[in-house]
């Protein structure tokens, strides 16, 4: 959704604050980016500078980086309430313009609360769900001559989503802070300390961390943190939640790539390496196996790529472990959630942790009674916190906007994870645990060789895809998720119309707009059977003069039955996204090159989706 950060320093030659801002506002980029703006308090006053559009064109017009001070804040939006627009640009302030508030999630009763407020004279200059609370806090400071109190009521008076900062000249060296249900991070400086909507934004200056729990109200100052439970008004020890994040900042930035998803995508290796090192020490993917072993009915969700994960996970532990799993899109938890019990287990999938559609299903389910196993890419955040079992995939941060090491992460968790809970319900044949695991091991292995054999064939591929305007991902079985997330990212970052569907059903209606030159692409898994029914689904889309590209298994007899065969290392099956999705994705990277589109930030969509 929206990047906020703030900081805090003692001694203005520690470092600049203008600068530091700014630089943590293009790591935070990723999570918005149709405006933005800073807020500091400097010499007793507040300066506010904001705008539409990106950050670098803001740094020109308003040189954010030379501002001084010892206080600022920070946001890059993602517009939820009120276009883009200089005005519905953060932060907001009241009408005196001595309070400037960043917010990032939403507010379900601003209209209530603006409403109020305008009946006793506020005036508002923006659309947004934000503001109300810059002026809610000048209400309550007007009452109570404190700030501090002035803060928290308003934020008692708050309902919906929200991770806030705010500044005042009235407290030169504070920023207050609030969470409920957006993430937010305090990082622990010597002599400042900052606070930010994601890690990556602090590493430049400190790998101490705190993750702000929901319900957290407080400020900090440079060389304090103050943190209250917003409902019991109990004091939190912030001390106790200090830990050092293993992420370096080299993780942050994009090292001689031209994009971040590039890097990410070759950084896949590394990342499935430290993932694997992960599982193996990690107990709780032993509590999980148990408990999905010892489950009536396993459950899978996530959003996005993280469904084409789940979607993956119950494709392999079907065929491994011989029950059913139902595989669901998180938003659509509502026709799921009547059917599951206190005997059921839901395993909830979010590379950010954070998505708000995989929190409302993790809370519906264990309403009902169900026990939640969550897998994601970031310790602490509200899906891990929520669930009984947390395991985390180890891909480090993941700043394209479009998930890539991420995915091949989950897949590689996940189906470790169908392995081991088959292994417990004795569905395997003897030995066969061993060599599957053995497979996965190599995954690191196979990923650096389909990335390194097939990116020369894939920019080719990606000149004749470029002028298409819509295509198709086909495939059978556990390609099929595959082919799913190689239309998204094609769509999501090259803006081509594509659709994945189980080639079996392709005959059944999408047949009718293949014509010739129109772009299919099968997945093709390292499995007889499946490239058996596979062969006949070519031939139908040959006949209608479709191009069919095949990504294929090295050796594999399709080769011959496609116009163009991107080979990839013959793995297993069971590690098919882990070899096939890499050069889906440099497809999607180098339409979107070649189209001239940034493909780290594709027009409308946001990194972490904090709303429902
Ligand atoms: C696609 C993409 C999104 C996310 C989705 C869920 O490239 O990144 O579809 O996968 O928003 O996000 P997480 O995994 O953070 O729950």
């Amino acid at each position: 959704m929206c990047g906020i950060i703030g900081l805090c320093l003692r001694d203005k030659k520690a470092l600049r604050l203008g600068e530091a801002i700014y630089r943590g506002l293009l790591r935070l980029e990723y999570r918005g980016y149709d405006s933005a703006g800073v807020a500091v308090v400097s010499d007793g006053k507040l300066v506010v500078l904001k705008g539409k559009g990106k950050l670098r064109d803001l740094e020109e017009k308003y040189s954010f980086t030379k501002l001084e001070g010892v206080t600022g804040i920070g946001h890059t939006r993602w517009a939820t309430h009120g276009a883009p627009s200089d005005v519905n640009a953060h932060p907001h302030t009241d009408c005196g313009n001595v309070f400037a508030v960043v917010h990032n999630g939403v507010l379900e009763n601003y209209l209530e609360l603006k409403k109020a407020l305008s009946a006793r004279g506020h005036v508002f200059r923006s659309e947004t769900d934000t503001e109300v609370v810059a002026h809610l806090i000048e209400e309550y400071y007007r009452e109570t001559g404190d700030v501090y109190q002035a803060f928290r009521r308003a934020v008692a008076a708050l309902k919906g989503a929200y991770a806030l900062l705010m500044v005042t000249p009235l407290e030169p060296d504070k920023i207050f802070f609030a969470r409920k249900d957006s993430p937010l991070v305090i990082g622990v400086g010597p002599g400042y300390n900052l606070v930010a909507s994601d890690i990556p934004a602090l590493l430049e200056h400190t790998r101490r961390i705190i993750v702000v729990r929901d319900g957290w109200v407080g400020y900090i100052t440079p060389s304090s943190i103050h943190v209250e439970d917003a409902s019991s008004g109990r004091l939190v020890n912030a001390a106790d939640y200090v830990r050092i994040v293993e992420w370096d900042i080299s993780d942050a930035e994009k090292e001689g790539y031209p994009h971040f998803m590039l890097k990410e995508i070759h950084e896949q290796p590394r990342a499935l390496r430290s993932t694997l090192h992960g599982l193996m020490s990690d107990a709780m993917m032993g509590e999980a196996a148990e408990m999905l072993a010892d489950a009536d009915t396993v459950f899978v969700t996530g959003a996005g790529t993280s469904y084409h994960a789940s979607e993956y996970f119950a494709l392999i532990s079907m065929r491994l472990a011989e029950r059913p799993v139902i595989a669901f899109i998180a938003s659509e938890y509502g026709s799921y959630v009547n059917a599951a019990g206190p005997r059921d287990v839901l395993v909830a999938v979010s590379q950010s942790g954070e998505t708000m559609d995989t929190l409302k299903a993790l809370r519906a389910f264990k309403k009902r009674g169900s026990r939640v196993i969550s897998l994601t890419n970031a310790v602490d955040s509200a899906i891990a916190r929520e669930s009984d079992v947390a395991v985390y995939t180890r891909a480090g941060p993941e700043i394209g906007v479009a998930a890539t090491k991420t995915f091949l992460t989950q897949t590689l968790a996940l189906t470790w994870l169908a392995v081991e809970t088959a292994t417990r319900i004795g569905s395997l044949r003897g030995g066969e645990e061993m060599e599957l695991l053995k497979e996965l091991e190599s995954t690191p292995k196979h990923v650096e060789e389909s990335i390194s054999t097939t990116s020369e064939l894939v920019k080719k591929l990606a000149e004749r895809i470029a002028g298409s305007k819509s295509m198709y991902y086909l495939s059978r079985g556990v390609g099929l998720p595959v082919a799913r997330e190689g239309a998204l990212k094609i769509k999501e970052i090259a803006y081509v119309h594509a659709e994945a569907y189980p080639a079996g059903e392709s005959k059944h209606g999408p047949i009718a707009l293949v014509e010739p030159s129109f772009p299919v692409v099968f997945t093709i898994p390292n499995d007889a059977e499946l490239q058996r029914m596979l062969l006949g689904n070519i031939e139908e889309m040959r006949a209608r003069g479709g191009v069919i590209v095949g990504v294929l298994p090295r050796g594999s007899e399709l080769r011959e039955r496609v116009d163009l065969a991107i080979e990839v290392p013959r793995a297993h099956w069971i590690a098919t996204a882990l070899t096939h999705t890499p050069p889906l994705q440099l497809l999607a990277y180098h339409v979107a090159s070649l189209k001239g589109l940034d493909p780290d930030k594709p027009r409308n969509l946001a990194k972490t989706v904090t709303v429902e």
